[in-house]
């Protein structure tokens, strides 16, 4: 088996929920340990799955900068740049719901 079907493989069977998850843009899936992939799952976290990719968007830069109140947010947030939230945030919002 090449890596890349490997790789696949893994990543589809490690977050139950995705559609597609070898997809995912880097970081994305991280998100999945504490928001939920898949829908019924109750946590504090909200599922992103769903939400409009300009609602995550503005909630990142928002947690980025300080704008918003955290408790973790803020500290993932500034862990990535611009391009990777715009990505991770259009990712979310065209998984299936
Ligand atoms: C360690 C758990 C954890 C991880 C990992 C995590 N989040 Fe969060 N997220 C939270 C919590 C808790 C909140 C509520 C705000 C707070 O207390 O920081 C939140 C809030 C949010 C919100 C605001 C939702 C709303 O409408 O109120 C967005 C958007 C979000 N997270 C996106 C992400 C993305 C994108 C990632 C991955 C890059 C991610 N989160 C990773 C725990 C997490």
């Amino acid at each position: 088996m090449r890596f890349s079907a490997l790789a696949a493989l893994i990543a589809a069977l490690a977050i139950p929920g995705f559609a597609r998850a070898a997809d995912a843009p880097a970081g994305a899936l991280s998100c999945s340990g504490c928001h939920p992939g898949a829908a019924g799952v109750d946590t504090p976290a909200v599922r992103l799955v769903g939400l409009p990719a300009t609602d995550i968007e503005s909630a990142m830069r928002a947690y980025k900068s300080g704008a918003r109140a955290a408790t973790i947010m803020d500290r993932i947030a500034k862990g990535l740049g611009d391009d990777e939230i715009a990505a991770i945030a259009a990712w979310y919002a065209s998984q299936p719901k």
